[in-house]
């Protein structure tokens, strides 16, 4: 990279960091929905009162979106979205974890130094994790076959028991239990908040064949071995302090045909391969303020986070005597007893 190139990134993701915080803040106030929704240009005043909020922090907000670019001014400054352009500010919702992983900035810092804390878990980050889950709810049947459902696998309707390892609150759990009617669907999570969450979430869904459980000390139920015809792991075994012993457990708990399906966001293991992916360093940035230090959260302290990468992860499976199937460097990544 030439040297003005580099001051230019450098300064312009500077900047950018910035306004990515204004769209988070227009995200969660509707602002960019209530914007959308209008069919002609309309006054700081009106835009406020659509979503009831105080004038005046609105106008600062549009302030900024309009010296941004993604907010145009009549000449009687009104304000308004190009009809082009309304679809193109869906990133928003993106966005909008970036408050909520901030929050984490004080643990962060302490997690950093040497003689600081190691790291720290999910039971004072319910807000991401409900913004992780938020993201499941559009995860239809035609998601789960095309995303997550191993292909060529058992026919749906012999598959009797899945395990979804690490639910959060839940919403992909229920997903899973609409696909699959006829199967009993577990999700199971140490953190506490989010099984109230996902036992709330199906008391209100009235959702028959799913369970919530939470997992004490790491350990899944001693009676379910060999009980599971299917496993998801998903956005979660980069994430597990002890993944030694977790797999170790899978492993006990799946049905001796059955096949578990991770999915992790796809990094390269080697720093050298990821130079310039711009995806890459966003996912190196949530890994930093939760995954590892999820994965650091307490002993044995696996340190893997989203830097582990697909290939050390591969090479973990392995190591477990488990078969990959398939492609063993795709997010998704599918493995079975050998
Ligand atoms: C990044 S979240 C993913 C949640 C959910 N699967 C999703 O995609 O929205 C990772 C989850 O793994 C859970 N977790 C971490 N260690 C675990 C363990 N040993 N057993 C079960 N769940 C665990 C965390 O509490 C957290 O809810």
């Amino acid at each position: 990279m030439e040297l003005d190139e580099y001051a230019e990134k450098f300064s312009s993701t500077v900047t950018n960091g910035f306004i990515a915080l204004e769209i988070a803040i227009g995200h969660k106030l509707g602002l960019f929905d209530s914007l959308k929704k209008f069919t002609s240009p309309v006054t700081s005043t009106e835009l406020a009162v659509s979503c009831k909020l105080k004038e005046r922090y609105v106008r600062e907000w549009l302030g900024c979106m309009s010296a941004a670019g993604f907010v145009s001014i009549t000449p009687d400054d009104k304000y308004f979205i190009p009809e082009a352009c309304k679809p193109h500010t869906q990133s928003s919702g993106f966005a909008s974890v970036l408050p909520l992983i901030a929050a984490n900035t004080a643990s962060l810092l302490e997690c950093f130094k040497e003689d600081g804390p190691k790291g720290y878990d999910y039971s004072n980050q319910l807000d991401t994790l409900l913004w992780l889950d938020h993201n499941k709810k559009s995860c239809d049947s035609k998601w789960i076959n095309e995303n997550l459902f191993p292909v060529g696998f058992k026919e749906i309707d012999t598959i009797t028991n899945v395990l979804d390892f690490g639910c959060g609150p839940g919403s992909l759990t229920i997903k899973l239990a609409e696909h699959l009617p006829n199967a009993k669907i577990y999700g199971v999570d140490i953190d506490r908040n989010s099984i109230e969450k996902a036992k709330e979430k199906k008391a209100k869904e009235n959702v028959q064949n799913v369970e919530f459980v939470l997992v004490e000390n790491d350990h899944l139920d001693e009676t379910w071995t060999k009980k599971f015809d299917w496993i998801t792991l998903v956005d979660t075994l980069h994430d597990l302090p002890n993944p030694n012993f977790s797999i170790s457990d899978i492993k006990r708990v799946l049905k001796d045909d059955g096949i578990v399906s991770a999915v992790d966001p796809c990094v390269h293991s080697d720093h050298k391969k990821n130079q310039g992916n711009q995806s890459a360093a966003t996912l190196f940035v949530l890994s930093t303020f939760m995954c590892l230090p999820s994965s650091m959260s307490r002993e044995p302290a696996a340190a893997n986070g989203i830097g582990w990468g697909m290939q050390n992860r591969a090479e973990f499976i392995k190591s477990h005597g488990l078969k990959i199937l398939g492609d063993e460097h795709n997010g998704l990544i599918q493995f079975r007893k050998a």
